[in-house]
């Protein structure tokens, strides 16, 4: 364990063991291993970040999580209840404590409906909170996150981007949730207002002892938010470690490449793969079933174990815990790389 930061961390909010999400597309009969057999904890207060390239699964697992995928197998537990398949009403009783920020407020915010509409409604439907209290939590929250209460009166199309975003990050709040998934929150943001959007996500974390799954294309964002960070690609699990170490002594040839190409989120890119997966039913060469390790067609390294047989998770020589068939063998493993 690394850091200044001295808090016990034993405890865990969110489990994820074995998580598998399948896509079947009918009338192709065809299917899409979106998320295969992942496995992390989110420990209480603490930030695990979600990296990989446009494709990877990022989304499914946050949205498997919150119950809006259905999962196909393993298991999902939030302090320590199963929440796997959670029914309708489990549902909305589990929004209390589970919230979600997206990339685009816009798409989640009602052009219709005035701020203070939008951030009430959560509250009156769960609560028996009066219609004073709730506003005087909605005028609070849009305080803290840096606006003015006379927003409260305004339609979204009012806001810019980033002060759209502090208002999706109130609205989730309004319920004193426990845990968000934060998917991409600031990638679609002009880089200066970024900083400001991270910086508010970590001190709302400190002050209200959030939990966090924080996804983004770019590995210094998440190293920035993160006490864990995971590595993805193609559904899979690459690498997992802690923050600093991943960033420095990255093991796995996967995670080496996207740090050497450190992708930034292009929105015109993701809404243009997403338009396509909708018309042709997200059949592709990239959905053809994996045997062996994912990243073999892409890596230098490979031999030919890795088209054939899946590698196993092991700690690797710089502490992270890497799917390589070739960990410790590979020529960074023993160049004094510290
Ligand atoms: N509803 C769906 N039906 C069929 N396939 C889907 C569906 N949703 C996602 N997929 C597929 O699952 C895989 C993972 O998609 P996902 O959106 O989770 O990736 P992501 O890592 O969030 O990507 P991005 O960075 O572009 O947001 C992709 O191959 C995608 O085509
Ligand atoms: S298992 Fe093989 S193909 Fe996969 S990352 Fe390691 S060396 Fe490359
Ligand atoms: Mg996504």
């Amino acid at each position: 364990m690394s850091g200044a930061d001295t808090r016990r961390v034993d405890e865990t909010i969110l489990g994820v063991s074995d998580l598998s999400v399948v896509f079947h597309s009918h009338h192709r009969r065809s299917h899409v291993t979106a998320v295969d057999t992942v496995s992390f904890d989110v420990p209480r207060h603490r930030t695990v970040g979600l990296v990989g390239e446009s494709g990877s699964g990022k989304s499914t697992i946050a949205r498997a999580v919150l119950g809006l995928e259905p999962v196909t197998s393993g298991r999902v537990t939030f302090d320590g209840q199963d929440i796997t398949r959670p029914s309708k009403r489990e549902r909305r009783a589990l929004t209390e404590h589970l919230q979600v920020i997206f990339q685009d407020p816009y798409s989640s915010l009602s052009p219709t409906r005035t701020i203070r509409d939008t951030l009430v409604e959560p509250l009156l439907a769960h609560r028996t909170a009066s219609r004073e209290e709730a506003d005087e939590r909605a005028r609070h929250l849009l305080e803290r996150v840096g606006l003015a209460s006379y927003a409260l009166d305004r339609y979204p199309s009012e806001f810019s981007g980033g002060q759209r975003q502090r208002i999706a990050i109130a609205r989730a709040l309004m319920l004193q949730p426990k845990f968000i998934a934060c998917d991409e929150p600031v990638s679609a943001l002009d880089l200066s207002i970024q900083a400001q959007v991270l910086n508010l996500l970590k001190e709302l974390q400190q002050e209200m002892g959030l939990s966090y799954l924080f996804i983004a294309h770019n590995l210094s964002v998440v190293r920035y938010m993160s006490y864990e960070v995971l590595v993805l690609y193609r559904g899979q699990l690459m690498e997992r470690g802690d923050a600093s170490t991943l960033y420095h002594r990255p093991e796995h040839p996967y995670t080496r490449a996207l740090l050497e190409a450190s992708p930034v989120a292009d929105p015109v890119e993701q809404s243009r793969r997403r338009a396509h997966q909708r018309a042709t039913g997200a059949l592709s060469i990239q959905n053809l079933p994996v045997v062996g390790c994912p990243f073999a067609p892409r890596c230098a390294y490979a031999v030919p174990r890795c088209s054939s047989e899946r590698p196993p998770s092991v700690v690797g020589p710089s502490g992270t815990t890497v799917a390589c068939h070739r960990v410790g063998e590979l020529p960074w493993s023993n160049d004094g790389n510290d």
